[in-house]
């Protein structure tokens, strides 16, 4: 019986989310591992949390006026009744993993997290996402801002991308920010009916958020708004001055932005992001973040500093892809077993070479020796090793180039391992 489009559509990847198969899954992890790599030079550790948390995580973290929890969160009631909410970024999550089992500070956590926001799916907008990113938590030191900038900023450059750009921010702190939003208000007030209807709404609730507003009235209505870097409070100005300071000594080029808000409601002092020009203006930005020095209180624990980041790793790959930073394909197989001598040869020779690093395949299924070499071929292998009954007889296996011009051999079996890895160490040298 046909099924209906509604049984079919319900057999697919949800609205939103998407599937990556090899060999796009292998970008992907080289973009993790390079990853990984930089910030744990950098003495930053994994951590994993659940990719749900209790309601209040969010609500409470992130606040409650803000796109990410007022209209993306997916939130349910589980089947003992309790609020939860899928992840839908990373930082309240780790803070709150930090309040529950308070490692000693300071504490460098990194992360890599599928996030889920119910958005409206678009070209590099996605209702899951993943992030690779970073929080460290216990240092209110302006140089932790620089550090936290730069290890962004040489993620991207060693990725090979060269078209991208950073704004950088202030948002104030406690000490700073009531007053000149008290400002904020005198200015806007006089404009409200300017404003977009969403923006008159959030007036009261969130003014400094119509910074950030897109649209034209918006923007006309602010063109000539109170910057508050002109209203930071003298501890707020060193901070910014100093991160500044570190990030020109660094080499780091940056704008400065005073629309830099940003989405969530933790944010205090330094705000960043990074945008690509490779990309759909819409949805260029790769990744950003700031400092939070009020996050972990509110989440239960005592008054700690914090900053970090989050960036999009679909948003990179499609960086990548545009500036052609990353190469497509992933590293050759080393050799493909063609046993057509009962597979003994193929079970015990792949063995031996994936235990020596070699990369290795083979066949299955008794196939045929024009089978197999198809398989070989195809799989990209440098070379096949073959094994009939002939080589069986002599102890040996017959090493065929596959990409290369050179005449195939026959090689004792017990030294085909020290071939293979006499050859790759050959090529990296070449
Ligand atoms: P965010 O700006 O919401 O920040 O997300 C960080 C990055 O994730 C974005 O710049 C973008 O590259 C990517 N991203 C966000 N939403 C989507 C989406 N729907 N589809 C594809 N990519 C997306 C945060 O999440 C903060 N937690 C960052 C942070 C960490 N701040 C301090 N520490």
């Amino acid at each position: 019986m046909a099924q209906s489009t509604d049984d079919q559509q319900a057999l697919r990847a949800p609205t939103g989310t998407h599937d990556i198969l090899w060999p796009d899954s292998w970008r992907f992890e080289a973009v993790a591992d390079r990853f990984r790599a930089l910030v744990e030079s950098a003495g930053y550790g994994l951590v994993q949390s659940p990719v749900f948390e209790y309601t209040a995580v969010f609500r409470k973290g992130i606040g409650e006026d803000n796109d990410v929890v007022g209209r993306e969160m997916y939130e349910f009631v589980d089947r003992d009744g309790k609020m939860l909410a899928l992840r839908p970024e990373g930082t309240a999550s780790v803070v709150r993993a930090y309040v529950q089992h308070r490692p000693p500070l300071p504490w460098k956590a990194w992360y890599l997290a599928p996030l889920l926001r119910h958005e409206r799916p678009q070209a590099a907008r996605y209702r899951q996402h993943h992030q690779v990113g970073i929080e460290a938590l216990g240092v209110a030191d302006a140089d932790l801002d620089v550090e936290v900038i730069w290890l962004a900023n040489t993620f991207f450059s060693t990725l090979g991308l060269r078209d991208y750009s950073l704004r950088l921010g202030s948002m104030g702190d406690a000490a700073c920010r009531p007053d000149y939003i008290a400002l904020l208000l005198t200015y806007l007030d006089a404009r409200r009916d300017e404003l977009c209807p969403d923006h008159q709404a959030r007036l009261a609730t969130n003014p400094m958020r119509v910074l950030d507003c897109k649209r034209p009235e918006c923007r006309a209505a602010t063109e000539g708004v109170p910057r508050l870097f002109d209203h930071l409070c003298k501890p707020c100005r060193a901070h910014f001055a100093r991160v500044q300071e570190g990030i020109g000594a660094l080499g780091i080029a940056a704008t400065l932005d005073h629309r830099l808000v940003r989405g969530f409601d933790y944010y205090t002092r330094t705000t960043f992001e990074f945008a690509s020009g490779a990309i759909d203006a819409a949805q260029n930005a790769l990744g950003g973040g700031g400092r939070y020095d009020g996050l972990v209180e509110i989440l239960g624990g005592d008054p700690t500093p914090g900053v970090g980041f989050g960036i999009g790793v679909e948003r990179v790959l499609i960086a990548c892809e545009a500036e052609s930073a990353l190469p497509t394909a992933p590293p050759a197989l080393d050799a493909f077993v063609v046993d057509v001598a009962g597979g003994d040869a193929a079970r015990d020779l792949t063995a031996a070479l994936r235990l020596a690093g070699l990369r290795a395949d083979r066949a299955f299924d008794a196939r045929s020796m024009k089978a197999q070499m198809k398989l070989a071929d195809r799989s990209g292998a440098a070379v096949a090793l073959i094994v009939g009954p002939k080589e069986i007889a002599q102890g040996t296996v017959l090493v065929r180039p596959l990409r290369a011009e050179a005449t195939q051999r026959a090689v004792a079996r017990e030294n085909v391992v020290a071939t293979l890895l006499a050859a790759r160490v050959g090529e990296a040298d070449a």
